[in-house]
C-alpha cells in the first residue's frame, strides 16, 4: 500500500485536467447496446476505468487501449456468463451497475451484483430498479446479485426522484435501457449533470432518439438497434475543483487548462465568495489566493448545485480561512470521514447530522492520517499542502482511483510531495 509524505507548499504553474471518470464509465457501458465498435478518446488513466474494462471482458467484449484511447468491440466467441457482472469486480466501484440497463436492453437478461454500502452512506439502488422494473424488467435479487429478465423493454412514463434529489447513475441505467425500448420513456426528475447530457449525445451518435438529456425530463423513443459511436470525454470538473482547492488552501497562483468554464459554474461562485480572484477563458482559468481566505457557507446538490464530491475538498480548504463556516451535505448526509482527520491535524470542525461547522484556524500542523474514500483522499492532500510541517495521508489507493497521477500533476506545480511504498 502507498503513502504520501507531503511538505507545507505553494503552488505555481499550469495544471492539466485529465478526461471525468464518471463520464467515461457510463459511456463504456453504453458500449454493450452495440455489437459494433466503439472509440472513446481522452480517458483518463486510472483503477476505475481498468475495472470497468475487465468488466466489460466479462461481458463479451474486446477491448484494446491505444495511449488515451480506449476501442471496444465484441469478442468473437461469447461465452456463456457474458451477461453477468461478477462481485468481485463491482464491489470495488459502484459505477459499474449501470451495465444492468444496457444488459437486459442487448441481452434479456442480466446479473448484475449488489454493490454494497460505502463509507459514504448506504447509497441504495431502488431508483434504478424502480425505473427498470417500469421498463417491464422482471427484477430480484438472487444470491448478492440482481438478477434480470424481460421479453421486450417498453416505454413508460418514470418519476426518477428520489429523497436526495436525482440519481445520477440510475438516469444513465434508465436512459440506456430505454433507448431499445419498445416505443416511448419519459423520465421525469432525470439528473441534470454534464456526465449524463454527455452520456446522451453520444447514444445519440450511436442511432438513439433522444431529446431533453441534461434536463430534468428526458424524451427517448425506442429505436430497433443502436450502431457504433466515438467520443471524446469531457474534462473533470471535479478533478478541477479540486485543483481550485488545492490552490485557495496553499495560498498560490495557478492556470487550470482543458477545462469546460461552464460545468463549474457553482463552484466558481464559491471561489469567488472565498476572495479567489478568477480570470475564466475558454478552456482554462487562472486562480490566484487571496492572502486571507474568507469563510462561506456550502450546501451539496444535485447538479447545478456545488456538488458533493467536492465538499471535502473545500471543507478542508475552509479550515484554513479566517472565521466560521457551515457545510450542509445535501446529497450523502453521512459524507464526512475526513472530519476526524481534519481534526487530528489542528482542524476544528463539529459535526451534526447533515452539518459540519468549521472555525478557522488560518494554521493546521502535519500528522499521519488515513485516507477513507476517493474525495476524502484528495481533502487530505490539501491540508496536507497548507499545513505546517510533514503530513503522511496512507492507503493512497483511494485516491488512485480518481485521480490521473495527482502527485505528479502536483509536483509539477511546486509541491513537495512524495509517494512511497509502505
Ligand atoms: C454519482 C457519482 C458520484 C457522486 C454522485 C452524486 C459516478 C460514477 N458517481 O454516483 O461520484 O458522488 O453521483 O453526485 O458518476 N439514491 C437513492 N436511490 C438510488 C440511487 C441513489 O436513494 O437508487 C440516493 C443516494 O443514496 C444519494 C443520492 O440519491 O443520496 C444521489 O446519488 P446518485 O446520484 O445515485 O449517486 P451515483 O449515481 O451512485
Amino acid at each position: 500500500m502507498d503513502r504520501f509524505i507531503i511538505h507545507k507548499s505553494s503552488l505555481h504553474g499550469t495544471v492539466e485536467i485529465s478526461g471525468s471518470k464518471n463520464a467515461c464509465l457510463p459511456i463504456m457501458a453504453a458500449t454493450l447496446l452495440t455489437d459494433e465498435e466503439c472509440k472513446i478518446h481522452n480517458i483518463p488513466h486510472l483503477m476505475d476505468i481498468i475495472t470497468m474494462v475487465k468488466i466489460l471482458e466479462v461481458l463479451g467484449k474486446q477491448v484494446r487501449y491505444e495511449r488515451d484511447t480506449l476501442i471496444i468491440k465484441n469478442r468473437s466467441k461469447l461465452n456463456k456468463v457474458s451477461f453477468a457482472a461478477p462481485y468481485r469486480l463491482v464491489r470495488t466501484m459502484r459505477a459499474s451497475f449501470c451495465c444492468l440497463g444496457p444488459l437486459l436492453a442487448r441481452k434479456k437478461k442480466a446479473r448484475v451484483a449488489l454493490p454494497g454500502g460505502c463509507v459514504i452512506g448506504l447509497r441504495p439502488v431502488d431508483l434504478h430498479i424502480k425505473g427498470l422494473k417500469a421498463l417491464g424488467a422482471d427484477l430480484a435479487v438472487e444470491k448478492g446479485y440482481w438478477v434480470g429478465r424481460v421479453k421486450h423493454l417498453r416505454g413508460s412514463h418514470i418519476y426518477l426522484g428520489g429523497p436526495f434529489g436525482s440519481s445520477v447513475l440510475a438516469t444513465a441505467n434508465v436512459l440506456m435501457a430505454a433507448t431499445l425500448a419498445e416505443g416511448q420513456t419519459l423520465i421525469e426528475y432525470a439528473a441534470c449533470e454534464p456526465e449524463i447530457e454527455f452520456l446522451g449525445k453520444f447514444l445519440k451518435k450511436m442511432g438513439a432518439d433522444i431529446e431533453g438529456e441534461g434536463t430534468p425530463l428526458i424524451k427517448i423513443k425506442g429505436v430497433k438497434s443502436l450502431g457504433g459511436a466515438e467520443c471524446k470525454v469531457i474534462p473533470d470538473r471535479i478533478e478541477a475543483g479540486t485543483f481550485m482547492a488545492a490552490s485557495l488552501a496553499a495560498k498560490s497562483t495557478i492556470e487550470i487548462k482543458g477545462i469546460d468554464t461552464s460545468h463549474l459554474t457553482p463552484v466558481v461562485e464559491v471561489v469567488k465568495m472565498m476572495g479567489g480572484e478568477l480570470k475564466m477563458q475558454k478552456g482554462s482559468c487562472r486562480l490566484k489566493s487571496p492572502s486571507t481566505l474568507n469563510p462561506v457557507n456550502i450546501t451539496t446538490f444535485p447538479y447545478p448545485g456545488f456538488p458533493t464530491d467536492l465538499q471535502a475538498q473545500f471543507t478542508a480548504c475552509l479550515c484554513f480561512a479566517k472565521g466560521t463556516s457551515l457545510i450542509t451535505e445535501k446529497v450523502y448526509p453521512d459524507r464526512f470521514m475526513h472530519v476526524a482527520e481534519l481534526n487530528r491535524m489542528g482542524a476544528s470542525i463539529q459535526r451534526s447530522g447533515p452539518y459540519a461547522i468549521i472555525e478557522g484556524e488560518e494554521m493546521l500542523y502535519g500528522a499521519e492520517v488515513m485516507a477513507s474514500d476517493l474525495r476524502a483522499s484528495a481533502a487530505l492532500v490539501i491540508a496536507g499542502l497548507a499545513a505546517e510541517g510533514k503530513t503522511e495521508v496512507t492507503r493512497v489507493y483511494h485516491i488512485d482511483r480518481g485521480y490521473e497521477r495527482i502527485e505528479e500533476k502536483l509536483k509539477k506545480l511546486g509541491a513537495k510531495i512524495k509517494r512511497e511504498s509502505q
